[in-house]
């Protein structure tokens, strides 16, 4: 019980990496306040945490408009009295090379990715800042680290919410609240199973060293403990769970070992 009634906010979790955190934070104790632009998924995740005797609420919110978030936040107060804990993880993928990345597409990437994950942080960091105490972790990116084919809008979004972290994390520290960030690898979700082609599939598990996809609760487990207790003196680091592919630099594929002799 790490997040023993510990009033946490997660958002984007009717399904994948967030209803995963959800549903641990919950198995840890938590309040969990489950925030998803699908009403009905939201609903369900919130009935069937229910129904196995946990805490949830549920809230049908687009996290780039402002009203919404603020409307949500709001109610996370009036029923919980505060928010501990905010798991930003709502997010939209596509894959456009640069050249042909139309600008409509670009705004929407943006739009969820960055500025939503921007206005439900700062909503909830006031009160935070009110209560003297909180963490935030945000779900940013390996594709905001790395130049990856195809990730024009979405490692832009990612690698702006990484530095958006550093700046939180600097100057949230004298409010008492940590702000940190979890950047997944490969991932196997709905998400990652649409965008991923067969062969786009096949080059991940040849290049990570650990050669498989991660599972959405190894996130979860990661996001537990970022807001517990055993993470009080980590602030404002992004914490890789991508089974050391952010590490591997290939110098030789493994079916071609390097020459002896030069
Ligand atoms: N799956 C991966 O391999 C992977 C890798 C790196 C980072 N991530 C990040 O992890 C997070 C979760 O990804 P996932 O794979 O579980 O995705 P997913 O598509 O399975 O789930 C995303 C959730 O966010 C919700 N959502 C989308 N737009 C929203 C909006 N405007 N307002 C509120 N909710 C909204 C969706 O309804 C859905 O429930 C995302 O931020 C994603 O970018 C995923």
């Amino acid at each position: 019980m790490m997040l023993k009634d510990k009033v946490a906010v997660v958002t984007g979790a009717a399904r994948g990496i967030g209803l995963a955190t959800a549903t641990l934070f919950a198995e840890n104790g938590a309040k969990v306040v489950i925030a998803d632009i699908n009403g009905h998924g939201a609903l369900e995740t919130a009935r069937r945490l229910a129904d196995e005797g946990r805490d949830a609420i549920a809230f049908h919110v687009d996290v780039s408009d402002e009203a919404a978030v603020q409307a949500m936040v709001d109610g996370a107060v009036d029923a919980y009295g505060r928010i501990d804990v905010l798991v930003n993880n709502a997010g939209v993928s596509i894959n456009q090379l640069f050249l042909d990345t139309v600008l409509e597409d670009w705004r929407k990437v943006l739009d969820v990715n960055l500025t939503g994950a921007f206005l439900v942080a700062q909503r909830c960091a006031r009160v935070m800042a009110r209560q003297g105490s909180g963490r935030i972790i945000n779900i940013c990116s390996l594709s905001g680290q790395r130049g990856g084919v195809g990730r024009a809008a979405y490692g832009a979004a990612k690698a702006g919410l990484e530095l958006l972290t550093k700046v939180m994390a600097v100057e949230l520290a004298e409010k008492g609240i940590n702000v940190n960030g979890i950047a997944p690898g490969p991932i196997d979700t709905e998400m990652a199973r649409v965008i991923h082609t067969q062969a786009t599939r096949e080059a991940y598990l040849r290049i990570i060293p650990q050669h498989r996809y991660g599972a959405m609760d190894e996130i979860a487990k990661g996001a537990v403990f970022l807001a517990s207790g055993m993470a009080d003196y980590v602030n404002g680091h992004i914490l890789n769970i991508d089974g050391g592919m952010l590490t591997a630099g290939l110098m030789y594929a493994f079916d071609q070992p390097p020459s002896k002799s030069f």
